[in-house]
């Protein structure tokens, strides 16, 4: 999503644009043009920003045009987008801390491992998780508001074939782990009604073909009540010279506000509220693109809610120092993260002074958060101070004279939240950290089919390969006479992460094979 480049801008507190930026783009019903009136006060709003240009065509445009510009710049206040690009291309010096942070390995009193912990303490939290589902007390928050331009599809990401035998896309295998979690933790504990309720970010880009595709899914079988889609917000894309662009005369360039403009749709669409009304207690957040998400992973559930922190993450080993991923760890003292398109050389190839064989900073960030309810209850207290990151961009837009450019390189800026970036605002004994195993939890899909990396195609082998383990340990033989398709589909309706496979003890399974039914 992001050019490498970026750079941090604090900003004061203007809690009135993070709950009022422009969003809803969705709502496309045509509006009538403005009284002249009101038309006037938006005008000069405007002008007396410096930013008049977005209305310079505005004689020009038919009625609905009209209308529909006004809509779009009339929550947007133009004197604080100012400030944030006078910030983005004039970046302050930072301070000397700023400067230069003391970056550490995360303490390890903040960290543990499921690779080296004990069987025992895993299996007690992982009961601790599925009694606290049973109890209705965990919702689920996915991140889907990205518009995936790496992998190179118009659709939104989660609707994305990987090519498995069952053609189930990545919103299907997230909605199938939750169905089977419900289930078991209603059968664990013999109680009904087991719901976990989910609450899916959008975007103006995404949110009508998510919603359109899990209408004709018949939302994968869940409770449609139980399904919430939500929209984060947008911001205005600003030319290299602190200019408003336009994307047509009638209508202002605007991209997603980056996955941290998450805290202020999670409190302005309502979602905070309706978990208070459910008594959901821990929430578990993740990203669209990973299709081996443990959504709601009890045993990640049961131990932050053991651990009774505000947030906690999950890590896989960084694969190598080039890897794109962010790295958390403690900065100045405080859990935090560095992303991967603002950390430089030294600190990525940085060895590990215990062992030289290791990186330093290791625990790559897979976007599996946990949140206590408490602390998102409280996001109206902090949200504003989550700081902004720049991408440069060539992005699309209309000349001082009306005429379209499709620019050839970068020509302005967006500006976009880090969903990671209210870690520091923690103390560390209110954080925790909790490394997995790379094979069952993280194949992201960020890149184009034949990439080799990141791709369809590994995500697809990477599902089919873990199939293919959990029938090993429940005693199965997989036998397959092509090398490239030994692995088996296991349904997320059959097994959430290997349990219940007993019943393929002792069996050969050819690959390759879907297992569907419990027969
Ligand atoms: C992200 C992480 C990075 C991590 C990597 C692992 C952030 C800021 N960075 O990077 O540290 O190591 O994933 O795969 O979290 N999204 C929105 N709205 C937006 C932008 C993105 O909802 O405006 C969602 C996407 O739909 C996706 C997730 O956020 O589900 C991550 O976005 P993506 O652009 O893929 O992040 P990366 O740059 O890969």
């Amino acid at each position: 999503m992001r050019a490498p480049m970026a750079m941090t801008l604090p900003w004061g507190s203007l809690k009135h644009e993070l709950f009022n930026r422009g969003k809803k783009e969705d709502s496309e019903e045509a509006s009538p043009p403005p009284p002249d009136e009101e038309f006037n006060t938006l005008k000069d709003k405007f002008d007396k920003a410096g930013q008049g240009q977005v209305l310079q065509f505005y004689e020009e445009l038919k009625p609905e045009e009209k209308g529909a510009i006004y809509k779009q710049l009339s929550p947007i206040d133009p004197e604080h987008i100012n400030k944030l690009a006078d910030t983005a291309l004039h970046p302050p010096k930072a301070e000397s801390e700023d400067q230069n942070p003391k970056l550490e390995q995360l303490p390890d009193s903040a960290t543990t491992s499921t690779i080296d912990s004990k069987e025992d303490a895993l299996s007690k939290w992982h009961d601790e998780g599925l009694k606290l589902i049973s109890a209705n007390k965990v919702g689920v928050v996915l991140m889907a508001g990205g518009q995936g331009t790496r992998l190179g599809s118009s659709a939104p990401k989660g609707c994305y074939d990987i090519g498995l035998p069952s053609n189930k896309s990545l919103f299907q295998l997230q909605a199938e782990r939750i169905l089977k979690l419900q289930h078991l933790a209603s059968r664990h504990h013999n109680k009904e009604d087991v719901v976990m309720p989910w609450y899916i970010m959008t975007s103006g880009p995404t949110r009508k073909p998510t919603e359109q595709f899990f209408e004709e899914h018949s939302y994968f079988g869940l409770n449609r009540n139980d399904v919430k889609f939500f929209e984060q917000g947008t911001l205005p894309c600003i030319g290299n010279d602190g200019k408003i662009l336009l994307e047509s005369k009638s209508k202002v360039a605007v991209a997603p506000d980056g996955n941290g403009g998450l805290y202020p749709a999670l409190t302005s669409s309502g979602i905070v509220a309706d978990m208070e009304k459910r008594g959901v207690q821990h929430i578990h957040a993740y990203c669209v693109d990973n299709c081996l998400v443990r959504v709601a992973d009890p045993t990640f559930i049961g131990f932050a809610a053991e651990k009774d922190v505000d947030i906690a993450t999950k890590v896989v080993r960084k694969r190598d120092a080039k890897e794109s991923v962010g790295l958390i760890l403690q900065k100045n003292g405080k859990p935090d993260v560095v992303e991967y398109s603002e950390i430089d050389s030294a600190t990525a190839e940085a060895k590990d002074p215990r062992d030289s064989n290791l990186l330093k900073f290791r625990a790559a960030n897979i976007v599996n958060h946990y949140y206590s309810f408490r602390f998102l209850q409280s996001i109206p207290d902090w949200a504003h101070r989550l700081p902004h990151h720049v991408a440069k961009k060539k992005i699309p837009c209309v000349d001082q004279e009306g005429k379209q450019i499709k620019p050839e390189k970068p020509n302005g800026i967006k500006l976009e939240q880090f969903v990671f970036d209210c870690f520091p605002f923690l103390s560390m004994d209110k954080f925790a950290c909790m490394e997995v195993k790379r094979e069952d939890e993280f194949s992201p899909l960020k890149n184009a089919p034949g990439t080799g990396e990141d791709d369809p195609g590994t995500s697809r082998r990477d599902i089919l390969q873990q199939g293919r383990r959990f029938l090993e340990e429940a005693g199965a033989t997989v036998t397959s006479e092509d090398q490239k398709e030994s692995g088996v589909e296991v349904s997320p309706l059959i097994s959430y992460g290997g349990e219940g496979l007993h019943f393929l003890n002792g069996r050969e399974i050819r690959a390759p094979a879907v297992i569907e039914k419990e027969e």
